[in-house]
């Protein structure tokens, strides 16, 4: 079932509206073109697949205009989930569609009794840091030299960073 919710863009004052649903294989194509398309460290179609076929795992996609244009995938547990992955499509960054899908994700893990989401971020993702940031997230830990720089240079590592948010603070 589609659930419609009406957002404000930053651009103009007029209201758009904006369709969350749940993300599918029946998407998958979709979902990692648009991954490969955002992200400078994709993953794979495999990845993908992978993690939303997985059922303990709650993935949704957002649709503008009928056109998928940005997904968030997150592995709940008891009372916590760790969010995996967030994209936006290159063409409708900064328009506060990263931060809805966030707050749309809390929203509903807020009904399972979820209290703290928690991340990963690679240290020089700049803007994936500002956005988390700008929701309140708080850096706990550093993961040193946990990811490999790009798949060109598998031997220039880049630490992570990792992020909670207290759901209630939304
Ligand atoms: C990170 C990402 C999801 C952000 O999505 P977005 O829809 O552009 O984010 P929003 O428009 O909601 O941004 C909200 C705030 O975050 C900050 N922000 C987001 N992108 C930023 C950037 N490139 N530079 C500086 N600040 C940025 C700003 O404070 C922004 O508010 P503002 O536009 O009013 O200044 C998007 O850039 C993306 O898909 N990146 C590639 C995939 C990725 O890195 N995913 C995260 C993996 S951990």
């Amino acid at each position: 079932m589609k659930l419609v919710i009406t957002t404000k863009t930053k651009l103009t004052t007029k209201h758009i509206s904006t369709f969350f649903k749940k993300l599918t294989l029946y998407e998958i194509d979709t979902a990692a073109q648009l991954e490969q398309e955002s992200s400078k460290n994709p993953w794979s179609k495999k990845q993908l697949s992978e993690s939303i076929s997985n059922p303990n795992n709650v993935c949704y996609l957002l649709e503008v205009k009928s056109k998928i244009i940005g997904f968030i995938i997150a592995m709940p547990s008891v009372d916590s989930a760790d969010i995996l992955n967030l994209a936006v499509h290159k063409d409708f960054k900064r328009k506060g569609y990263g931060s809805s899908l966030i707050e749309y994700l809390s929203m509903n893990l807020k009904k399972r009794h979820i209290k703290t989401l928690f991340l990963e971020v690679r240290q020089g993702n700049f803007a994936a840091i500002a956005l988390y940031l700008s929701l309140g997230f708080e850096e706990i830990s550093i993961r040193k030299n946990y990811y490999a720089k790009n798949s060109n240079q598998l031997s220039i590592k880049e630490d992570g960073i990792i992020m909670r948010l207290e759901i209630s603070t939304l």
